[in-house]
């Protein structure tokens, strides 16, 4: 198991990379766009794919870095269902799981500092992302959030782990790196409370000001999505309603690109081929599936995955491997449910 903690001392960040092994796939959980030289250069280093990078929340202190990885990478950025944040091309919800080769992750809804923040439990740890600090909690006065949701995402899901399970927080401002579940049972000063309303009361008592880059960092987090447009100006995107037209033709491939669980939880496009968006550089070269598919038959390519950004990334990978006919279904699945296209479970 590769596991590195990463800070960045402007913001107080934590940044986590997580990998089975040397050569294999890796996560990053949080990562910030000032680091993302230094994450790649690691990333090398240790001989490793970066396939997912994942927030938390929507992060009000600093910018983002999935969207430079993933323009630099390729990799699949991920965040939680209710996120509004542009950039997420893959969105998990409670129940689910966060996956690469040999990790997988526990997803846990625990909104109160926003209404976005999901934690991800592993074997002996967990990312609690802003909820759960190490001697306190993320605060609840703005993005939505709310101190009820806080303590009830404390102690009726994080406090329900197990005592002796590692707590890695988002942040740290006082030199702190881990904790455990027991510890902060016992000596977190916001959990010594002995009702929800003394919880409400503590946190609004706070009155702390904005953070520094709160004016910059949260509009810049909003928006770090693909230009699915200039996938678009480029001719490479049909509407989904185009789409509609093309589905079930002789002459259209249809790909699915997401993973097994999504095509599980929201259906599939009737008559799609799953070829998981993790593998696409090996079935878009010469000798691999979808090339062969595309050279051999003439049909044309039409990817698609759950909101367009995969598919748009996978659209220019497969332009640039020399499959000339790929193109994409603009906004993905959430966007054909729109028109009233059909899925088949
Ligand atoms: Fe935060």
């Amino acid at each position: 198991m590769i596991f590195r903690q990463l800070f960045d001392t402007v913001s107080g960040t934590y940044t986590y990379l997580l990998a089975s092994r040397r050569g294999g796939e890796a996560l990053i959980i949080d990562p910030v766009i000032e680091k993302v030289d230094r994450y790649l250069q690691l990333i090398r280093e240790l001989d490793l794919k970066l396939v997912k990078a994942v927030d938390t929340h929507l992060h009000a202190d600093h910018v983002t870095g999935l969207g430079a990885l993933r323009d630099r990478t390729q990799c699949i950025t991920v965040m939680g269902e209710q996120t509004k944040a542009d950039v997420v091309s893959m969105r998990l919800s409670e129940g689910e799981k966060l996956t690469v080769e040999g990790v997988s992750l526990d997803v846990l809804y625990t909104p109160g500092h926003t209404d976005d923040s999901y934690s991800y439990v592993m074997a002996d740890r967990v990312f609690t992302g802003d909820t759960l600090l190490i001697r306190g909690t993320g605060r609840t006065d703005f993005q939505n959030g709310d101190p009820r949701q806080q303590y009830d995402s404390i102690f009726n899901k994080l406090m329900k782990l197990p005592d002796e399970m590692l707590v890695y927080p988002a942040h740290d401002y006082k030199g702190e790196s881990v904790s455990t579940i027991g510890e902060e049972k016992n000596f977190n000063p916001r959990l010594r409370v002995k009702s929800i309303d003394e919880y409400v009361d503590l946190m609004s008592k706070l009155k702390l000001a904005n953070p520094k880059m709160m004016d910059v960092a949260v509009p810049a987090n909003m928006r770090q999505g693909l230009a699915q447009d200039e996938i678009a100006r480029k001719g490479w995107a049909v509407t989904p309603a185009q789409a509609m037209g093309l589905v079930g033709k002789a002459d259209v491939a249809l790909i699915d690109l997401r993973e097994r669980s999504e095509r599980e939880k929201h259906g599939q496009i009737p008559g799609s081929l799953h070829a998981p968006y993790p593998d696409l550089q090996e079935n878009i070269r010469p000798g691999g599936m979808l090339h062969e598919l595309a050279t051999a038959t003439n049909k044309r390519i039409l990817f698609y995955c759950a909101f367009g950004e995969r598919s748009a990334m996978a659209v220019q990978a497969a332009q640039d491997a020399g499959i000339a006919s790929a193109c994409h279904i603009h906004g993905g699945v959430d966007a054909w449910r729109k028109v009233g296209g059909p899925m088949t479970q």
